[in-house]
């Protein structure tokens, strides 16, 4: 017992002494300044970055979204030069940035209804995450001013590329390029619809709102009036009338009741869009027609279907290819929303429309020329 109690009273004698303690004071210490110097660095930083989404000066209010270093005074110094475009909610600059080497598009919204806009799109943006939405990096707010910053899309719209003309070139999509857009833009859709929680509503699906990235990777943009389902009971949209003529349901003329499959409808006009090369408006088409309207009476037999086609890259080898995107983008477009599929259904049929998958003897072609689809 005694001999017990006194090898207790020397380990704690051998654990006071100084050779055992010095080793461990100086650690403790060295760990002391060591996280002293961090905190204030990060104290430093956070007056100057975006990045942790914190007040850089007093006037500015900045959200980000996204772990990208960028400066708030870089962002409002836009250049005239670097405009890219205007639309309904405002002006799109590119912008260089010096610190990284990056570029970042930044919309400035339009006076009014901005601010609707941006809570908007920070509440939809700022949460999701998808290889085919486009990302958005930050928000930044400043007395009557409000910027938005995204990531650049090097290729623009997609309306632009489906109507730029290029030097010694048909068309500057080719179908397989196309194909893959219409799919890209389908599953970033689809992700909205069904893999959102509650579903989120883009309600403006049209041609320039999906843009393309340096690999003509399509990323869906624009959720200023994109609506979360959930939220908005039946008939609480009366006074917030969203959508681009030619992309509009048949049904948003009688009621306010927007759903996922008045998406569903734009979408099919945008593959019409890519189908054809044809504009959702045209004068060709009739006092008060659109493009469905006009594709729906080409459907008689093999021939006018063909005419419907873009003859920039309707080669006889995608033709076929080309035929089935049409018929997707038809049931898209049916008058009644019960009659369209979901965007879920959309990607499936698209898949099954791969041009590369396997495709057994003899395909599916009408080989007399009767009624097609
Ligand atoms: N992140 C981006 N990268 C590159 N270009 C962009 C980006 N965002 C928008 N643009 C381009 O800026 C221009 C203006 O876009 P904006 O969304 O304001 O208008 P819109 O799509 O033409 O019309 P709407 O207001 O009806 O959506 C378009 O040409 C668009 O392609
Ligand atoms: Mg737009």
């Amino acid at each position: 017992m005694e001999s017990t109690v006194t090898k207790g009273l020397c380990k704690i004698d051998w654990f006071c002494s100084p050779s055992y303690c010095l080793p461990w004071l100086l650690l403790l210490a060295g760990l002391l300044v060591v996280s002293y110097r961090n905190f204030m660095f990060g104290e430093h930083y956070a007056g100057k970055d975006l990045k942790r989404g914190k007040e850089i000066d007093p006037k500015w209010k900045i959200e980000s979204f996204h772990p990208v270093e960028l400066d708030a005074e870089e962002i409002c110094d836009l250049d005239e030069d670097n405009l890219i475009g205007s639309g309904g909610t405002g002006k799109v600059y590119r912008l260089d940035l010096k610190k990284n080497g990056g570029t970042v598009a930044v919309k400035q919204l339009w006076k009014g209804n901005e601010v609707k806009l941006l809570a908007a799109e920070m509440e939809i943006l700022g949460k999701i995450r998808h290889r085919n939405i486009l990302k958005l990096f930050a928000c930044l707010m400043k007395s009557g001013s409000n910027f938005l910053v995204f990531e650049y899309m090097e290729n623009g719209n997609l309306f632009q590329a489906l109507h730029r003309q290029i030097k010694g070139r048909q068309s500057e999509l080719d179908w397989q390029q196309r194909y893959r857009i219409a799919l890209g833009a389908a599953k970033g859709i689809a992700y909205l619809h069904h893999d959102c929680s509650p579903a989120i509503i883009h309600r403006d699906i049209k041609s320039t709102n999906i843009l393309l990235d340096e690999d003509y990777e399509p990323k869906i943009a624009d959720f200023g009036v994109a609506k979360i389902a959930e939220k908005s009971p039946v008939g609480s949209n009366s006074c917030c009338f969203a959508g681009t003529h030619g992309y509009l349901a048949p049904e948003l003329a009688y009621t306010f009741k927007v759903t996922e499959k008045s998406d569903v409808y734009s979408f099919g006009v945008v593959l019409l869009e890519l189908v054809t090369g044809r504009r959702p408006i045209e004068e060709q088409y009739g006092d008060g027609k659109d493009i469905v309207y006009w594709v729906l009476t080409h459907l008689n037999d093999r021939e006018s279907v063909l005419e419907v086609l873009d003859q920039k890259v309707a080669t006889d080898s995608v033709q076929d290819d080309m035929i089935k995107v049409l018929k997707v983008a038809i049931i898209c477009t049916a008058t009644l929303p019960s009659l369209r599929p979901t965007m879920r259904d959309v990607v499936k049929m698209l898949i099954d429309a791969d041009p590369c998958t396997f495709r057994s003897p003899g395909g599916n072609s009408d080989k007399n020329g009767k009624l097609f689809l």
